[in-house]
């Protein structure tokens, strides 16, 4: 019989695309979204790819009664992957009790119910938002974690803290955090991608949205960084392939090869790019050209970081396989699909 694999935030931008991949593989999937920042017909679209719509259902994890519910209904799930979570650093300064109370009682939750029904498996969505701005680069999993810069950033922080310790006391359990650097693109179907709500805050959404006319112009956050051409660096990993990633940590933890029961890694492909090579890079894959400007740098970003994905490559046998620019021209085909723009 198939394994049952729970995906919270399962209809959000990361989460649909690790559906589909776990469904293609074989998983049985249960979705669980409070839809606050996503759409129900997410579903219909995974289904035209799949040919599978996944199991739904829709409440919020911060709420313990519904959540305990949920679990006495499902104590047959084999593992959990969860990324349901608030996710702009913005507005988490301004609403820090909002990402807190969300971001941590979800996951409390969910651990509490994996004890109480021996569920043993969880896949943690982190970020490496916990690194800040790494003195050394790239960044190793053992590269201290540093401060965070935003209620958002503590939060990851904190829920790997919390796993970390829940797990050292309950051998039953066994995680797996992976810290994500920055994931973009969308599904090569354009029928699922990342749809942020209002304004983008993420460059490469900002800049397929200024593209299709919404945005009369991208502002370039900042060019006088200790970087070769002075605007930040980051680490872009096509979200296709961070998808799959979470298909071989689930199959880790299934088949019993985790190294230790609390693993982490990092999720990215080694490359930092600057916010300048990434709108050359996607004038150059769509033949489009941007408006932009350069303005000030915005607060709390960092300078520049990428990730050192060695352990993830050696250890999960995984790897970033997609360029940038087939990763660009996903993300113009998604936005123009979205658009009605032909
Ligand atoms: C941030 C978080 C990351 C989080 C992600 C998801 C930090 C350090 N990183 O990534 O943990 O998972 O958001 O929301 O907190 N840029 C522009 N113009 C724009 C938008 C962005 O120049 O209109 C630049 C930024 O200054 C940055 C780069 O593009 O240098 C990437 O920005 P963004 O996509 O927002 O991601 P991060 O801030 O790196």
């Amino acid at each position: 019989m198939a394994k049952k694999i729970l995906v919270t935030g399962g209809t959000g931008y990361i989460g649909s695309h690790t559906v589909v991949e776990l469904q293609q593989f074989g998983f049985e999937v249960i979705v669980v979204d409070n839809l606050s920042n996503s759409g129900i017909e997410v579903l219909e679209n995974i289904e035209r790819i799949t040919g599978l719509k996944p199991a739904f259902e829709e409440f919020d994890l911060a709420d313990r009664i519904l959540t305990d519910d949920f679990f006495a209904r499902n104590n047959d799930i084999d593992a959990i992957i969860h990324f349901a979570a608030f996710k702009a650093v913005g507005e988490s300064v301004q609403k820090p009790l909002n990402y807190y109370r969300n971001n941590l009682v979800s996951l409390m939750n969910i651990l509490e119910n994996q004890i109480r029904f021996g569920i043993s498996n969880l896949v943690f969505s982190s970020s490496c938002t916990v690194y800040g701005q790494p003195d050394v680069l790239p960044v190793t999993e053992q590269t201290p974690r540093k401060d965070a810069e935003s209620p958002y950033g503590n939060t990851k922080r904190i829920s790997e803290d919390i796993l970390r310790e829940t797990i050292a006391v309950n051998p039953q359990i066994k995680g797996i955090a992976l810290r994500y650097f920055n994931p973009v693109g969308a599904h090569s179907s354009a029928l699922i991608g990342e749809l942020p709500l209002g304004v983008p805050q993420n460059l490469v959404p900002f800049i397929t949205q200024t593209a299709a006319g919404l945005r009369n112009e991208l502002k370039v956050f900042g060019n006088d960084y200790n970087t070769p051409d002075g605007s930040a660096v980051r680490d872009y990993i096509n979200v296709v392939d961070l998808a799959k990633a979470h298909v071989i940590a689930i199959e880790r933890l299934l088949k019993a090869k985790n190294k230790s029961n609390y693993e982490v890694f990092n999720l990215g492909t080694g490359t930092g790019l600057s916010v300048l090579e990434v709108v050359t890079g996607f004038e150059r894959a769509t033949g489009v050209k941007l408006n932009y400007e350069i303005v000030d740098r915005r607060a709390g970003d960092v300078e520049k970081i990428w990730a050192d994905t060695s352990f993830a490559n050696e250890e999960l046998g995984w790897k970033a396989e997609k360029g940038l620019d087939e990763t660009l021209l996903s993300a113009w085909s998604w936005e123009k699909r979205v658009r009605g723009i032909k």
